[in-house]
């Protein structure tokens, strides 16, 4: 089976999916947000604030290239991976490439439980979350596959993801 890529906008339950994923195939799960933050040694909101989104979306870039190769892994996104074509290019190389959606009601309610999303730091999120969401409509829609998340467990959203990727080859 090839990798599984896991993306689709902020709070559409890319990490608790991925949680899922791992343990009940027994794959690595990797983070891209988390490693960045990791080779950084910096929070997300910390290098929006100190170096802008361009350069964040480079390191972004940069640390995708360094984990899409291995094999039998996870792989979960930010959500703005899909806005580079060769982000995408070198994850399907060993990976399908899943798409997670929801509505943008329920993607303020989980992304309002903390303030770890720079991008959503305004005054109206809801608002700046469905001109994000029209804008990179596009974007997500390139994926292998589309799961709707809406009213799923992670657990569910994981086990249709498994029967799905089978389907793929
Ligand atoms: C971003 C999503 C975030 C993180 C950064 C930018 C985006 O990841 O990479 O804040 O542009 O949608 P999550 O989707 O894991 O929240």
């Amino acid at each position: 089976m090839k990798n599984i890529v896991l993306t689709g906008f902020m709070g559409t339950g890319k990490s608790e999916v991925s949680r899922e994923l791992s343990r009940i195939l027994g794959w690595k799960s990797i983070d891209i947000d988390a490693e960045i933050e990791k080779s950084q040694k910096m929070a997300i909101t910390e290098i929006f604030r100190q170096s802008g989104e361009p350069k964040f979306r480079d390191i972004e870039t940069e640390t995708i290239k360094k984990f899409s190769g291995n094999k039998n892994v996870i792989i979960s996104t930010g959500g703005g991976a899909v806005l580079r074509q060769e982000n995408m290019d070198v994850l399907r190389e060993k990976g399908v490439i899943v798409c997670l959606a929801a509505r943008p009601e329920t993607i303020l309610q989980r992304t309002s439980k903390n303030n770890d999303r720079p991008l959503l730091q305004v005054d109206e999120p809801l608002k700046k979350i469905k001109e994000l969401l029209e804008f990179r409509k596009p974007y997500y829609e390139k994926a292998d596959i589309m799961i709707d998340t809406e009213g799923k467990t992670p657990l569910e959203v994981a086990e249709e993801i498994i029967e799905k990727v089978k389907n793929e080859g």
